[in-house]
C-alpha cells in the first residue's frame, strides 16, 4: 500500500502533482536542486489552498492537514523511504537518466519510479537502473491539480504489477489513468504536436496573429484554449524540449519539426506565463 511519495522537481508539474498527492492523504517528499523554486513552490501551494478554504472547495482542516504532509528536501537522497516516486525534473534524457540512476541506489527495487515525462522513451530513462520493471511514465497534464487524464507508460520492461501500481495510486489521486506503449509523445503529446505545429507555422508565414489564431480555434473549434495560450501555460522552453524530443525520436520526421519561434523565445527568456511574457503578457 502506498503511504508516501517522493516528487523530484518543484516547478510547475511538481508542485501541482504534491499538492494532489498530499490532498490524497500521502505523505510527501518534495525536492529540488533550487532553493529559491522550493520557496516558490510551497508558496504557490499554500495560496492555492488559502484560495480552495475561500472559495469553500476545502475546509480548513484539509487545508492544513495536506500543508502538514508535503515535506521539502534539498536532496535526492531523502527520498530513501517513500513508497513511490513521481519525477518532475526538466525534459533533459541526460537529467532524467541521472535522477534515476541515483534514485535506483537508495530506494527498494520493488519501490515504482515514475517520470511524468512528455515525450522522453521510458524505456530509455530505465535502462540505467537495477530495476527497469520498476520504471514506468505517469504522464499528469497541466495544471496537474485540475486536469483529470494521466498517461501510465509501460516502458520496453515495466512490469504488470508496476502498471497496476501506478494506475492504483493514480486512481487514489482522483485521476483518470490511461495506459499506453512507450512512444515519443504517447498519445497526447503525439495529438499535440499539429496543434502547436500548425499554428506556429501560420504564424511564421504571417497569415494571421496569435489572437486571431487562438479566436477562431476557440470560437469555431470549440476548444478552451488555443495554441499559443496553451503554449505560455505549459512554458515555452518544456513546449520547444518536447517538440525536439519527438522530432528526433522520429528520426528527424519533417511533420514534427520544431518552429524557429520556439527557440527564439527560448532564446530571450520569454517562456510563457512563469516568466509573465511570452505570446500573451501577464500582469
Ligand atoms: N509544463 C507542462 O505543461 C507539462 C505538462 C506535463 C508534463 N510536463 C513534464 O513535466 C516535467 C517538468 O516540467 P515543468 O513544466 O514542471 O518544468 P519546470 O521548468 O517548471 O520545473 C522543472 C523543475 O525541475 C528542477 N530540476 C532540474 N534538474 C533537477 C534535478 N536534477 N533534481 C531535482 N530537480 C531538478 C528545476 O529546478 C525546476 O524546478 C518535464 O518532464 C515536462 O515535460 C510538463
Amino acid at each position: 500500500m502506498i503511504k508516501s511519495v517522493g516528487v523530484v522537481g518543484a516547478g510547475t508539474m511538481g508542485s501541482g502533482i504534491a499538492k494532489v498527492a498530499a490532498f490524497a492523504g500521502l505523505e510527501v517528499t518534495l525536492v529540488d536542486v533550487s532553493p529559491d523554486l522550493l520557496k516558490s513552490a510551497m508558496a504557490k501551494i499554500k495560496a492555492d489552498v488559502r484560495s480552495g478554504v475561500e472559495k469553500g472547495k476545502i475546509t480548513a482542516t484539509e487545508g492544513t492537514e495536506a500543508l502538514a504532509a508535503i515535506h521539502v528536501r534539498k536532496s535526492i537522497s531523502d527520498l530513501g523511504n517513500v513508497d513511490f516516486v513521481v519525477e518532475a525534473a526538466v525534459e533533459d534524457l541526460t537529467v532524467k537518466k541521472e535522477i534515476f540512476s541515483r534514485l535506483d541506489a537508495i530506494v527498494a527495487p520493488e519501490v515504482v519510479l515514475s517520470s511524468n515525462t512528455s515525450s522522453l522513451s521510458i524505456t530509455a530513462i530505465a535502462s540505467l537502473t537495477k530495476s527497469p520493471e520498476s520504471v514506468v511514465g505517469l504522464h499528469f497534464f497541466n495544471p496537474a491539480t485540475v486536469m483529470k487524464l494521466v498517461e501510465v507508460v509501460r516502458g520496453k520492461q515495466t512490469s504488470d504489477q508496476t502498471v497496476k501500481t501506478t494506475c492504483d495510486l493514480a486512481a487514489k489521486m482522483k485521476k483518470v489513468p490511461v495506459v499506453c506503449r512507450d512512444t515519443p509523445g504517447f498519445i497526447v503529446n503525439r495529438i499535440a504536436r499539429p496543434f502547436y505545429g500548425e499554428a506556429l507555422r501560420l504564424l511564421g508565414e504571417g497569415v494571421a496573429t496569435v489572437e486571431e489564431i487562438d479566436r477562431i480555434v476557440k470560437l469555431e473549434g470549440g476548444f478552451k484554449m488555443g495554441p499559443f495560450e496553451l503554449m505560455d501555460l505549459i512554458g515555452i522552453d518544456v513546449n520547444y524540449a518536447v517538440t525536439k524530443s519527438v522530432y528526433e525520436q522520429f528520426f528527424q520526421e519533417p511533420r514534427f519539426r520544431p518552429h524557429p519561434i520556439q527557440r527564439q523565445m527560448v532564446e530571450a527568456g520569454t517562456l510563457g506565463r512563469k516568466t509573465k511574457k511570452g505570446f500573451y503578457i501577464y500582469k
